[in-house]
Protein backbone atom coordinates (compact mmCIF):
# COMPACT_ATOMS: atom_id res chain seq x y z
CA UNK A 1 0.00 0.00 0.00
CA UNK A 2 1.67 3.85 -0.65
CA UNK A 3 1.63 5.98 1.83
CA UNK A 4 1.28 9.84 1.07
CA UNK A 5 3.10 12.24 3.45
CA UNK A 6 1.87 15.21 4.16
CA UNK A 7 3.29 18.12 5.55
CA UNK A 8 2.46 19.96 8.26
CA UNK A 9 1.57 23.19 6.12
CA UNK A 10 -0.16 21.14 3.95
CA UNK A 11 -2.24 19.43 7.05
CA UNK A 12 -2.86 23.20 8.19
CA UNK A 13 -4.44 24.36 5.11
CA UNK A 14 -6.57 21.31 5.15
CA UNK A 15 -7.65 21.56 8.36
CA UNK A 16 -8.41 25.64 7.52
CA UNK A 17 -10.30 24.49 4.25
CA UNK A 18 -12.20 21.96 6.28
CA UNK A 19 -12.76 24.62 8.88
CA UNK A 20 -13.88 26.98 6.49
CA UNK A 21 -16.01 24.94 4.42
CA UNK A 22 -17.98 23.92 7.06
CA UNK A 23 -18.19 27.17 9.49
CA UNK A 24 -18.46 30.46 8.13
CA UNK A 25 -18.39 31.74 11.54
CA UNK A 26 -15.95 33.80 13.76
CA UNK A 27 -15.37 32.77 17.51
CA UNK A 28 -14.95 36.16 19.56
CA UNK A 29 -14.90 33.83 22.68
CA UNK A 30 -16.61 34.05 25.80
CA UNK A 31 -16.50 38.08 26.15
CA UNK A 32 -19.79 40.11 27.24
CA UNK A 33 -20.29 40.73 23.19
CA UNK A 34 -24.40 41.36 23.05
CA UNK A 35 -26.00 43.12 21.00
CA UNK A 36 -27.64 45.55 20.95
CA UNK A 37 -27.19 46.26 24.31
CA UNK A 38 -29.46 49.37 25.96
CA UNK A 39 -27.53 52.62 26.74
CA UNK A 40 -29.29 52.93 30.56
CA UNK A 41 -28.49 56.73 32.09
CA UNK A 42 -28.30 56.18 36.08
CA UNK A 43 -29.48 59.24 38.04
CA UNK A 44 -28.42 59.50 41.47
CA UNK A 45 -28.12 62.38 44.29
CA UNK A 46 -25.05 62.99 45.88
CA UNK A 47 -25.04 62.99 49.51
CA UNK A 48 -25.21 67.35 49.18
CA UNK A 49 -28.46 66.77 47.05
CA UNK A 50 -26.42 67.22 43.78
CA UNK A 51 -27.67 65.23 40.82
CA UNK A 52 -25.72 62.35 39.55
CA UNK A 53 -26.18 60.23 36.54
CA UNK A 54 -23.49 57.70 34.41
CA UNK A 55 -23.54 55.28 31.54
CA UNK A 56 -24.52 52.04 32.00
CA UNK A 57 -25.26 49.58 28.90
CA UNK A 58 -24.49 46.36 30.75
CA UNK A 59 -27.87 45.44 31.60
CA UNK A 60 -31.49 44.57 30.95
CA UNK A 61 -35.06 43.29 31.91
CA UNK A 62 -34.98 40.62 34.12
CA UNK A 63 -38.29 39.63 35.26
CA UNK A 64 -42.13 41.68 34.91
CA UNK A 65 -41.12 44.51 37.57
CA UNK A 66 -37.17 43.97 37.39
CA UNK A 67 -34.24 45.05 35.82
CA UNK A 68 -30.37 44.00 36.07
CA UNK A 69 -26.91 45.75 35.61
CA UNK A 70 -23.52 44.51 36.07
CA UNK A 71 -22.39 48.17 38.20
CA UNK A 72 -18.63 48.56 39.77
CA UNK A 73 -19.07 49.09 43.39
CA UNK A 74 -16.87 52.43 43.15
CA UNK A 75 -18.83 54.15 40.93
CA UNK A 76 -19.87 57.41 42.31
CA UNK A 77 -23.56 56.20 41.18
CA UNK A 78 -23.36 52.75 43.31
CA UNK A 79 -22.57 54.36 46.50
CA UNK A 80 -25.51 56.83 46.07
CA UNK A 81 -28.16 54.20 45.26
CA UNK A 82 -27.00 51.78 48.21
CA UNK A 83 -27.34 54.94 50.54
CA UNK A 84 -30.61 55.96 48.79
CA UNK A 85 -31.70 52.79 48.05
CA UNK A 86 -33.40 53.74 44.94
CA UNK A 87 -32.13 55.35 41.27
CA UNK A 88 -33.94 56.55 37.56
CA UNK A 89 -32.74 54.89 34.49
CA UNK A 90 -33.34 56.79 31.51
CA UNK A 91 -32.85 55.84 27.86
CA UNK A 92 -30.00 57.51 26.10
CA UNK A 93 -31.10 58.99 23.00
CA UNK A 94 -29.68 60.42 19.51
CA UNK A 95 -29.93 63.90 20.45
CA UNK A 96 -27.77 63.58 23.81
CA UNK A 97 -25.07 60.94 22.59
CA UNK A 98 -22.18 62.98 23.35
CA UNK A 99 -23.90 64.03 26.92
CA UNK A 100 -24.65 60.44 27.39
CA UNK A 101 -21.02 59.15 26.46
CA UNK A 102 -19.76 62.06 28.32
CA UNK A 103 -21.50 60.67 31.84
CA UNK A 104 -19.89 56.95 31.28
CA UNK A 105 -16.20 58.58 30.94
CA UNK A 106 -15.87 61.33 33.88
CA UNK A 107 -16.84 60.32 37.67
CA UNK A 108 -18.84 62.19 40.46
CA UNK A 109 -16.19 60.79 42.48
CA UNK A 110 -13.65 63.52 41.11
CA UNK A 111 -16.11 66.07 40.03
CA UNK A 112 -19.04 66.24 42.39
CA UNK A 113 -20.63 68.64 39.41
CA UNK A 114 -20.13 66.36 36.85
CA UNK A 115 -23.44 67.08 35.21
CA UNK A 116 -22.88 71.07 34.97
CA UNK A 117 -21.21 70.08 31.79
CA UNK A 118 -24.31 67.97 30.10
CA UNK A 119 -26.37 71.39 31.00
CA UNK A 120 -28.95 68.48 31.69
CA UNK A 121 -32.43 70.17 33.72
CA UNK A 122 -33.14 68.05 36.79
CA UNK A 123 -36.22 67.15 38.39
CA UNK A 124 -36.78 64.94 41.19
CA UNK A 125 -39.27 61.73 40.57
CA UNK A 126 -42.61 61.63 41.43
CA UNK A 127 -42.17 58.20 43.25
CA UNK A 128 -38.59 58.22 43.97
CA UNK A 129 -35.69 60.40 45.84
CA UNK A 130 -33.51 59.96 42.13
CA UNK A 131 -33.36 63.13 39.49
CA UNK A 132 -34.73 62.83 36.34
CA UNK A 133 -33.26 64.78 33.24
CA UNK A 134 -36.00 66.85 31.05
CA UNK A 135 -33.63 66.13 27.85
CA UNK A 136 -34.62 62.34 28.42
CA UNK A 137 -37.73 62.00 27.71
CA UNK A 138 -37.89 58.43 29.09
CA UNK A 139 -37.25 57.28 32.94
CA UNK A 140 -37.98 54.48 35.06
CA UNK A 141 -37.85 55.24 38.59
CA UNK A 142 -36.36 51.34 40.61
CA UNK A 143 -36.20 51.06 43.88
CA UNK A 144 -32.90 48.95 45.04
CA UNK A 145 -33.85 45.28 45.55
CA UNK A 146 -30.20 44.22 45.88
CA UNK A 147 -26.58 44.64 45.32
CA UNK A 148 -23.41 41.74 45.20
CA UNK A 149 -19.96 43.46 45.79
CA UNK A 150 -18.68 40.69 44.30
CA UNK A 151 -20.52 39.77 41.20
CA UNK A 152 -21.37 43.44 41.14
CA UNK A 153 -25.28 42.43 40.01
CA UNK A 154 -27.29 45.18 41.28
CA UNK A 155 -31.34 44.44 40.65
CA UNK A 156 -34.24 46.85 40.75
CA UNK A 157 -37.76 47.17 41.39
CA UNK A 158 -39.20 49.27 38.51
CA UNK A 159 -41.69 51.00 40.42
CA UNK A 160 -42.94 53.90 37.73
CA UNK A 161 -41.97 54.17 33.94
CA UNK A 162 -42.59 57.87 32.63
CA UNK A 163 -42.30 59.47 29.30
CA UNK A 164 -42.40 62.88 28.36
CA UNK A 165 -45.08 64.01 26.22
CA UNK A 166 -42.84 65.28 23.41
CA UNK A 167 -42.22 61.55 22.30
CA UNK A 168 -45.93 60.37 22.42
CA UNK A 169 -47.83 60.03 19.27
CA UNK A 170 -51.47 61.64 18.83
CA UNK A 171 -52.78 58.53 20.34
CA UNK A 172 -51.10 58.86 23.72
CA UNK A 173 -48.48 55.60 22.34
CA UNK A 174 -44.70 56.40 22.91
CA UNK A 175 -43.35 57.20 19.54
CA UNK A 176 -40.08 55.52 19.20
CA UNK A 177 -38.64 57.85 16.21
CA UNK A 178 -39.68 60.73 18.13
CA UNK A 179 -37.68 59.18 20.74
CA UNK A 180 -34.65 58.33 19.15
CA UNK A 181 -32.78 56.07 21.66
CA UNK A 182 -29.53 54.22 21.09
CA UNK A 183 -28.15 51.12 21.43
CA UNK A 184 -24.30 50.35 22.26
CA UNK A 185 -22.60 48.11 19.91
CA UNK A 186 -19.52 46.27 22.21
CA UNK A 187 -18.06 45.10 18.75
CA UNK A 188 -17.10 48.12 17.49
CA UNK A 189 -17.59 50.56 20.76
CA UNK A 190 -20.25 52.59 18.82
CA UNK A 191 -23.45 53.93 19.52
CA UNK A 192 -26.42 53.13 16.80
CA UNK A 193 -29.78 54.66 16.88
CA UNK A 194 -33.19 52.34 16.65
CA UNK A 195 -36.77 53.66 14.87
CA UNK A 196 -37.64 51.69 12.13
CA UNK A 197 -40.01 49.51 12.45
CA UNK A 198 -39.46 45.91 10.74
CA UNK A 199 -42.58 43.78 12.20
CA UNK A 200 -45.34 43.36 14.63
CA UNK A 201 -43.77 41.03 17.76
CA UNK A 202 -46.25 38.18 19.05
CA UNK A 203 -47.95 38.68 15.60
CA UNK A 204 -45.90 38.09 12.72
CA UNK A 205 -44.78 34.52 13.55
CA UNK A 206 -48.16 33.60 13.38
CA UNK A 207 -47.96 33.05 9.24
CA UNK A 208 -45.40 29.98 10.16
CA UNK A 209 -48.09 28.78 12.55
C1 LIG B 1 -20.85 52.89 26.78
C2 LIG B 1 -20.55 52.78 28.25
C3 LIG B 1 -21.14 51.77 28.98
C4 LIG B 1 -20.85 51.62 30.34
N1 LIG B 1 -21.47 50.61 31.04
C5 LIG B 1 -21.16 50.42 32.33
C6 LIG B 1 -21.82 49.38 33.07
O1 LIG B 1 -22.71 48.68 32.58
N2 LIG B 1 -21.42 49.19 34.35
C7 LIG B 1 -20.48 49.96 34.97
O2 LIG B 1 -20.17 49.75 36.14
N3 LIG B 1 -19.88 51.00 34.29
C8 LIG B 1 -20.22 51.26 33.01
N4 LIG B 1 -19.65 52.29 32.33
C9 LIG B 1 -18.67 53.16 33.01
C10 LIG B 1 -19.32 54.23 33.91
O3 LIG B 1 -20.36 54.92 33.25
C11 LIG B 1 -18.22 55.26 34.31
O4 LIG B 1 -17.22 54.58 35.07
C12 LIG B 1 -18.72 56.48 35.05
O5 LIG B 1 -17.64 57.39 35.12
C13 LIG B 1 -19.22 56.22 36.47
O6 LIG B 1 -19.71 57.44 36.95
P1 LIG B 1 -19.90 57.78 38.50
O7 LIG B 1 -18.61 57.44 39.22
O8 LIG B 1 -20.19 59.27 38.52
O9 LIG B 1 -21.05 56.99 38.99
C14 LIG B 1 -19.96 52.51 30.99
C15 LIG B 1 -19.39 53.56 30.24
C16 LIG B 1 -19.70 53.71 28.89
C17 LIG B 1 -19.09 54.84 28.11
Amino acid sequence: METKLITATEQEDSCLKQKSNKNMRKNFGARPLCLPQPVFIIGTYNEDGTPNAMNAAWGGISNDDEISICISADHKTTKNLLRDKCFSISMATASQVVECDYVGIASGNKDENKLAKTKWETTKCENINAPMFRQLPLTMECKLISYDNESCRLDGKIVNVSADESVLDEAGKLDVKKLAPIVFDPFNNEYLVIGEKVGNAFKDGTKLR
